[in-house]
Formats: structure tokens, sequence, C-alpha cells
């Protein structure tokens, strides 16, 4: 991955193929924002003026690339927007300055190095400048660059910018340093969760997934636990299995164990992997199956934030639960009418096999109620009207304690996540009530999302706090690139978790 330092440098002595410095939109026209003062000083201080004269505002996704002036050591200056200039000078929003930075970065793919002078003179900005610089430092080329044999070998695609070096901190402050370090071990974690969202199906399937996560956690020290079909007929797990049962592939049900000798606390991450979502024999038209590979995002996510949880090396347990199969329509597939009994001991009614992943999770919630944790977090792309009802950058949460949803969508908003509180209005269950079985699968059309979410909470044990972030709309991006945010897999979630990881180790929830 891209290396990152925290350079000891100057702005006008670092020798680099670039400097990044912000412009913020003022009232009479582009303000520069701190950590830009060496680099403006080489341009006599006038460097806002210059870029007044290029047409930049300083609006938030703005981008101004100029040639550097005499005395730095950098050819190229690379001005990013960073919005309107915030009322206090120096209190620039931390979600600003990581997007600033993503920017920024993916104009540089290609770069052997830039120097970032964006503002730093407080941990946190700091902190959001490297982890806005490293996102942005990603592209999935796994499966590009083949050559073809009949024509002129081309350079194949470009690669991320390989090292990001951040000006105007203090390199021998131990909290910058942590700073860095916990940067650096979140975003190689969350760029591990976009490779497998991006990884077509034919190579990410429930049992290659679960190698993946097996040697990960060999690494990292984080214990990992891998039920195959043989053992989940064994353990009863029925909703995995009928909804895996239709492809050659089958499921898998991984644990992931990060203990801390000293921690208070556990916590119960649970992800929705279903590595392809064809719909099953209720089969999705085309137009809506092309990016079912991202199905397994909310597995991703979590597999991301206990292998991060490990390697900070946090005082807390988290215990971490991939819901893995591939949705798929056979001659063994389940039909729609099917009943299953899942391994609560629950019978549900399978009236449409496209709703699979509440079947999944679950299993997969009552398997994490067992070891009764203080709080269950899933996360999963459970549904389109989700997406109709917040869009394509916003996830939801619900829970059965309201406490705990306001906690996650404050730790959501202070790391930069967009998401929203849904409720689970308890009249919308008498909808999934079925003739034949305990429960259907499906109920009301509207309000589909809170019906999946009603649907989970009745496999989560008695009196544990649990909470269920939807994130059909992030977690994969069809448009065009903007801030740190690439096209395909997003990583979404992933900072939410380990930020709720974190505060539960420091005490500060419940
Ligand atoms: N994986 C889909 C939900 C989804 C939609 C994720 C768009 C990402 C983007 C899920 O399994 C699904 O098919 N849900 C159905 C449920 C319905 C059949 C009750 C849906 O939302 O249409
Ligand atoms: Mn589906
Ligand atoms: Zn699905």
């Amino acid at each position: 991955m891209t290396a990152l330092t925290l350079s000891t440098a100057g702005a006008a002595t670092l020798r680099a193929d670039a400097l990044v410095v912000g412009v913020a939109k003022g009232v009479k026209g582009p303000v520069l924002a701190p950590g830009s003062e060496a680099v403006d000083k080489a341009f006599d201080g006038k460097l806002a003026a210059v870029l007044a004269t290029l047409g930049a505002t300083g609006a938030e996704g703005e981008l101004t690339k100029l040639p550097a002036a005499s005395g730095l050591k950098a050819p190229v200056v690379v001005a990013v927007g960073l919005g309107p200039v915030p009322d206090k000078e120096d209190a620039y929003d931390a979600e600003a300055l990581r997007r600033a930075a993503g920017t920024a970065a993916r104009a540089l793919s290609g770069s052997k190095k830039a120097g970032f002078a964006l503002p730093a003179g407080s941990v946190e900005d700091a902190a959001a400048v490297a982890e806005g610089a490293l996102l942005g430092s990603y592209a999935f080329t796994a499966y590009q660059g083949g050559e073809n044999k009949l024509a002129p070998k081309d350079s194949g695609p470009k690669q991320p910018l390989a090292e990001v070096a951040l000006l105007g901190g203090k390199p021998r402050d131990k909290a910058y340093k942590a700073a860095v370090e916990r940067a650096l071990a979140l975003v190689e974690e969350i760029n591990r969760a976009r490779d497998l969202i991006n990884t077509p199906p034919n190579d990410l399937y429930p049992e290659s997934f679960a190698a993946v996560a097996t040697a990960a956690g060999k690494e990292h020290g984080v214990k990992v636990q891998v039920l195959d079909e043989k053992a989940l007929v064994k353990g009863g797990f029925g909703g995995i299995l009928g909804v895996g049962q239709g492809s050659a592939n089958g499921p898998r049900l991984v644990k992931l164990a990060y203990t801390h000798p000293k921690a208070e606390k556990t916590l119960a991450f649970v992800g929705k992997g279903i590595t392809y979502d064809s719909g099953g024999i209720s089969l999705k038209p085309a137009g809506h199956n092309e990016t079912m590979k991202c199905d397994m995002s909310g597995a991703a996510a979590v597999f991301a934030a206990v292998v991060t949880a490990a390697r900070l090396g946090l005082k807390v347990n988290v215990t971490g639960w991939l819901a893995l199969a591939e949705n798929m329509p056979s001659g063994n597939a389940t039909r729609p009418g099917d009943v299953l009994r899942m391994y609560s001991g629950k019978t549900v009614e399978v009236l449409n096999t496209d709703a699979e992943g509440r079947l999944v999770l679950g299993d997969a919630l009552t398997r994490a109620s067992e070891e009764k944790p203080d709080a269950i977090v899933d996360v999963a792309t459970l549904t389109g009207a989700m997406v109709l009802a917040l869009g394509n950058r916003t996830f939801g949460i619900m829970a059965n304690d309201d406490a705990f949803r306001t906690s996650i969508h404050e730790i959501a908003e202070e790391v930069g996540e967009a998401s929203w509180p849904m409720p689970l209005p308890a009249d919308l269950r008498k909808g999934m009530d079925s003739p034949t079985a305990d429960i259907a699968n499906m109920g009301e059309r509207m309000g589909g999302g809170l019906v999946a979410g009603l649907f989970l909470k009745e496999f989560v044990g008695e009196g544990i706090a649990w909470a269920h972030l939807d994130i059909a709309g992030p977690a994969f991006h069809e448009g065009a690139p903007y801030g740190y945010t690439p096209k395909g897999g997003t990583g979404s979630a992933v900072r939410t978790l380990v930020r709720l990881a974190e505060r539960t180790a420091d005490g500060d929830l419940g």
C-alpha cells in the first residue's frame, strides 16, 4: 500500500513530485488554508491571487494544478478546495480535510511522492489528512493490464500515489506518531475490504473469502474458526444453508475473535456475506445483478474492523461473524414456498429467495447472541428500499435500543460516515405473519428496509443491545470517484465500527 511518513522537512525543502495545499472559499475569493505558508512564500505571498486568476474558488472537490515557483523542490503545486472558510480560522471540518486530501491523492495517481501541506496543526487534522490521502490512493487493478499477444505492449493501469509525506505535523510527538500508525492500519484494512468487494464473484466465494480471513487472522493475532457445510448441517444453521444450497460454492460461517487480556467489554460484529446475489429462484432481472458481487460488503467491513481492532491492540474483545453464501438458482436451490428451520429453532417460510440476507444474518445473530456480548452490530447490504429512502451515500441505522442507535449515529458522524437513524415500527411485523411457519421472509413492500430490520430483531438474544446498519446505498459506488471515494467497493461502515470499538475500549459507552 501507499507509504505514509510524518515529514521532518518543510514544504520548501521537500523533494517530491508535487506539493498539496488547501484553499477555502472566502467571500472575496479563494483563501489559503493553514499549512500552505511556506508554499505561499515561494509565490511571494501571491498564491491565493494566482489561484483566483486560474479560476479557483476553493469549492469542495475543486482541484487546480500549477507549476511550482522557484525555490520549491517540487515541480508542481496542487491546490484542493475545502469548501467555505470555517467560522473559526483553523477549525476545518475533519471530513472536508479527508475529502480534499483524497481528491489530491487521486489526481496524483501515477506519481511517486507528494507532500501534503494541508492543515496539520492538531493531531485530529493530521489524522484526517492522513486518512483521506491514503483512502484516495487506492486503485483496484488486479484484473487489468492483460497483454494482448497481437498488439504492442501498453503501459497498463495507473498505480496509486506511492508515498504520502505529511507536512506541518510534529514528527517526534507521540500523539502524531500514534495517529499516523492508526491511519495506516485502518486504511490498509479498509482497502483490503474494498479489494474483497471488488474481486469478481468467480474468484471470491464463501470458501475463498474464508481462506483470506484465516490467513489475515493468523498474521494479526485474530483467532479464526470456519464452519463448513458439514459443520453448518451439524449445527442446524438452516438459514445459511437454505440460502447457500443452490450454489456449487457451499456456504461458510466464519468466526473471528480478537481478545485483549484486560478487556472489560465484548462487542460482536455480524456481516452479511453474500458473495453473489442473483436473487436465487426469485431471480433478479437484468440490470439488477451486475453489481451484486458487492453483497458481501457487510462481511468485508466486519472483517476489516476486527483486524483493525487487533492491529491497534484495543482494550476490548471484538468478535466478528461472517455469514457467507452464494445465492444462486439451481435444481438444489431453495424455492419460494419452502420452510427453513433457523439456528434459533424458529421456522421461516421463504416467500422470496431474493430476501436472502436476513436468512443468513438471522442465524449469525442467534449464534453471536449465544456468547452474550455486551452489544451486537450487524452490517449488511440488505435492502433496495433503504437506498430509495436514504440515497446512495447514507446508511440507515436501526436498533432495539434508542440510546445505542443514537451512539452509533454520533460515532458515524464523528468519523465522517453519513448515516441516519431509522425506526422499527411494530405494526410492520404482522405483514410477515405466515400461515405455515413462525414468520415469512417478506412483508409489506412499503418500508421494506424497516421490515427487514424487524425480521433481524427476532434473532437477537434477549437483553442484548443491537444495531443494524443497512449499507445497501453507500457500500458500492457506481458514479464518478469523488473525495477519497473510488468507484466500486467503498469500505462503508469500517470507520464507524472501529471507532465504536475504540470508544468501548475507553469506557466511553455504557
Ligand atoms: N442484496 C439485495 C439488496 C441490495 C439492493 C443491495 C441494491 C445493494 C443494492 C437484497 O438481498 C435484496 O435483494 N433485497 C430485496 C428484498 C425484497 C425481495 C424483500 C430488495 O431490496 O428488493
Ligand atoms: Mn437479494
Ligand atoms: Zn442480497
